[in-house]
């Protein structure tokens, strides 16, 4: 089977440009905390945030199958309002809410969205959400049997897939197969986490180069967009100091038109 892609997407032109090339999924991933409102933790992107970009992504990919993340700040309310913040999701047109972590109010969670017919991926290894409060690190499980029984409890949660980030990779390839051999279908999408993984995600930013403060070992840049970026807005200064934009024809109107 071909393996599956996906990519983040937070703003209308880049989903269309995700919809021409085809990408299987589409996730308005929370990493837009970071790398598009330049917030330090995924903690503290707001849902009014999330869902602003959600509809963007959602305008410019009307065809494309899209993941919504559901942000720190539902998946810490109670279940029952967590769940109508995922509600919101769904009637905006995402197909999809990923949940991070598989810790028992989040696969009861889970629970109550899949027993209502709604989509779910789960998200384990490395979940950003999940900073622990006195090293201000995300947790980062690597441990087989802990991944395996997370793995399985997401399972018997009903998600449809679930991302493994970070996750050794031959761990990946067997939890992958392991998953892929139940009784009901669900597929593994991986970052970090070796060729062994149903398919791939990558945040665009990285993927693209747009956003450079840091390089994590497993991103490929298919672009310097930064650089790029940087390069039109000096020439732009350039040519406005020394008089080349706008061009002398562009000035003038003809009275007869
Ligand atoms: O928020 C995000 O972009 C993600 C991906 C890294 C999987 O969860």
């Amino acid at each position: 089977m071909a393996k599956i892609s996906m990519l983040t997407a937070y703003d209308f032109n880049t989903a269309r440009a995700l919809e021409e090339a085809q990408i299987d999924y589409i996730l308005v991933g929370d990493s837009l905390a970071n790398v598009f409102l330049g917030y330090k933790t995924t903690q503290e992107v707001s849902l009014e945030e999330m869902m602003i970009c959600f509809k963007a992504v959602r305008r410019g990919a009307p065809k494309t199958k899209i993941v919504a993340d559901l942000p720190y700040v539902s998946v810490i309310k109670p279940n029952s309002e967590a769940y109508k913040d995922a509600l919101a999701f769904y009637e905006a047109g995402a197909n999809i809410v990923k949940i991070e972590n598989a810790e028992p109010k989040s696969l009861e969670l889970i629970k109550m969205l899949t027993d209502e017919g709604y989509q779910v991926m789960g998200h384990i290894g490395y979940t950003p959400q999940s900073v622990e409060k006195f090293n201000g690190k995300p947790s980062y499980v690597k441990d087989r049997e802990l991944l395996f029984s997370e793995a399985n409890k997401l399972y018997e949660a009903g998600v449809m897939a679930m991302v493994l980030e970070m996750v050794p990779d031959e761990i990946a390839e067997e939890l992958t197969e392991s998953l892929e051999s139940k009784s009901r279908e669900i597929f593994t999408i991986g970052i970090g986490a070796g060729q062994g993984t149903s398919g791939q995600v990558l945040v665009t930013d990285d993927l693209l180069g747009r956003f450079n403060l840091f390089k994590p070992r497993f991103v490929k840049r298919y672009a310097e967009q930064y650089q790029d970026m940087t390069r039109a807005f000096q020439d732009y200064k350039s040519e406005v100091q020394e008089l080349k934009f706008p061009e002398q024809q562009s000035l003038s109107f003809s009275k007869n038109k």
